[in-house]
């Protein structure tokens, strides 16, 4: 992490917003004092106070005065809002960043200030324990170094990679909503593991482990997947039964077609 580290301001403390508070305080470059929440529930407010000894102030525009980076955590419908809230405290040097699915830079700028730069990011939940893939896409007027300022932020929370706003939402299919199908995955192995006797929690450890594995050695060798499957998969051996049996039941044309009507969501979420 660089040396200028920006105070943070989260808007919206829900399941992302706690996700990303918790995986930066757990890469313990930041501290509870270096970030200020506002949240709408009182209650959810409270919890993020006592859970994780962050200041949570009574409105967004005071966490924004605070910050160097504003996080819009709201859903798509509540952005505009916050934004307006934000809007007054968006002096120079301060820099916007909204994970929220489906919203466009273009709708973003619309309610702030025209000079603030403006950063469209598509996360997952994963920003929890710092292993998330994290899309960025900043606005035109975003400086060099103030792209730099955010990713350097985000990479607390896991691997960043910027990309066109075109993709933005195609990657909202597989990268926000990813994990839920990965943990429907590890789900389906470990009923087959109960299924064939053994203990549920034996096999959803067993299935868990398996999964993260075998994502790393393609995050970490770069090899094709394919090529990695080979290596499983020997002549008349047990791998190729079983990829016989997922050929049949379409596994390849149903994820596809997931992450397909996934990314068709994104696009109807911008809001009006
Ligand atoms: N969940 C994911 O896996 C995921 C992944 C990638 C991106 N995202 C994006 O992240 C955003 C947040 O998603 P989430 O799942 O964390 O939603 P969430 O759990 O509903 O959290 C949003 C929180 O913000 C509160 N809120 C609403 N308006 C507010 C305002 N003006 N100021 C402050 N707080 C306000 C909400 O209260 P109310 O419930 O009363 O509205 C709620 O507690 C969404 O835009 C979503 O598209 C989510």
């Amino acid at each position: 992490m660089k040396k200028n580290k920006p105070k943070l301001a989260i808007v919206g403390a829900g399941k992302m917003g706690e996700a990303v508070i918790s995986g930066l305080l757990k890469s313990g470059e930041y501290k509870p004092q270096d970030i200020q929440v506002f949240e709408i529930i009182e209650s959810r407010s409270k919890y993020m106070s006592q859970t994780y000894n962050v200041k949570c102030v009574d409105n967004a525009k005071k966490a924004a005065s605070f910050a160097g980076i504003t996080i819009i955590a709201v859903k798509p419908g509540d952005v505009k809002k916050a934004l307006e809230q934000i809007a007054p405290a968006m002096k120079t040097g301060k820099i916007v960043v909204s994970i929220a699915a489906g919203v466009t830079l273009e709708f973003l700028r619309k309610y702030l200030p025209k000079d603030v730069p403006v950063v469209r990011v598509m996360p997952n939940i994963t920003c929890q324990v710092r292993e998330a893939m994290i899309a960025v896409c900043p606005s035109e007027n975003t400086k060099k170094e103030e792209l730099e300022t955010v990713i350097g932020t985000l990479s607390l929370l896991g691997r960043v990679i910027t990309l066109d706003e075109k993709y933005l939402n195609l990657a909202t299919g597989l990268v926000g909503s990813g994990p839920a199908y990965i943990y429907l995955i590890i789900e389906a192995l470990a009923d087959a593991g109960v299924r064939l006797g053994l203990p549920k929690d034996v096999s959803i450890l067993l299935a868990a482990q398996t999964t993260l594995g075998a994502a790393k050695m393609v995050v970490e060798t770069s090899e094709h997947p394919t090529k990695l499957k080979d290596m499983v998969t020997t002549p008349a051996g047990t791998t190729i039964e079983g990829l016989l049996a997922l050929e049949e039941g379409k596994l390849r044309a149903v994820i596809i077609n997931a992450v397909t009507k996934a990314a068709e969501r994104a696009k109807q979420l911008q809001p009006v």
